[in-house]
């Protein structure tokens, strides 16, 4: 099974440019047939432009992602984009959940399931990103925080629409720190989502769920990850910026 490697560049970089350069350097490094399956996450402005560098290339190796999208298809919601437009742009998966829209743009898993609804009628591939805080981990709370999130987030889901969603492991306490959690946490974590998942939508569903895992990945610690079976591949924030380092996490997969 090809391992998933999600480049997260949330607000970055600055400069149009400095983004086509980044990308320019993965397409060529990416020529020949890759082992896992890269999708770039840009800012929505820079999408256009990445597509069309790709388009040029020819390159089948990279896929391209949103970083968040709205839940109705059309209409008066002012700043939102849909997730139709972004089909109909050529993007194929959305990222949705982050903890940074969650606690710092005030999301919650309401919105945030009809969001996952609406991407999967439009025919993308939502990255449900879900994680605990530190304080719910310190208390020995963090799997019943994970429950609750996924379950809240998946309201309202259908199995048929189940089957379409990734899960993104990144417990926020690892987000943009340093501080990663160590793989065979990540592991446990991963077994106890499928876990949650089998409960409302059923073994089979649950065994071909795909969970990434995401909290300050860099090439060095990037394998302890990749090497286990129920861990699906990886979400990159700050390291999927740097291109050499983001090429070589992408080699070890
Ligand atoms: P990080 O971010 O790799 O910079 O820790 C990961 C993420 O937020 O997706």
């Amino acid at each position: 099974m090809k391992k998933i490697i999600v480049a997260n560049w949330k607000m970055n970089p600055q400069k149009p440019k400095e983004a086509e350069r980044i990308f320019n350097y993965l397409l060529k490094n990416l020529k020949t047939k890759t082992k896992a399956l890269v999708v770039v996450c840009p800012p929505f402005l820079y999408i256009e432009k990445l597509l069309n560098i790709k388009k040029k290339s020819r390159s089948k190796a990279v896929k391209l992602g949103a970083q968040n999208c709205f839940w109705e298809e059309k209409g008066a919601y002012t700043g939102e984009v849909s997730p139709n437009m972004l089909k109909a742009f050529g993007i194929d998966y959305v990222i949705l959940g982050h903890s940074e829209r969650r606690f710092i743009l005030g999301e919650n898993s309401q919105t945030i399931s009809r969001k996952i609804k609406q991407a999967i009628k439009a025919g993308l591939t939502p990255i449900l990103c879900i994680g605990e805080p530190r304080e719910e981990r310190k208390k020995g709370k963090a799997f019943q925080f994970l429950e609750k999130e996924i379950k809240s987030s998946l309201k309202g889901i259908s199995l048929q629409e189940a089957k379409k969603v990734i899960i993104a492991y990144e417990p926020i306490w690892a987000i943009g720190t340093g501080n990663f959690c160590p793989a065979d946490d990540a592991l446990t974590v991963a077994l106890f989502i499928k876990k949650v998942v089998s409960k409302r939508f059923g073994a089979k569903t649950a065994k071909s769920l795909k969970v990434l895992y995401g909290g300050s990945i860099d090439a060095n610690n990037a394998k302890s990850y990749l090497k286990q079976e129920a861990i699906s591949g990886l979400l990159v924030g700050s390291s999927s910026l740097k291109p050499k380092e983001f090429l070589k996490i992408i080699k070890t997969a």
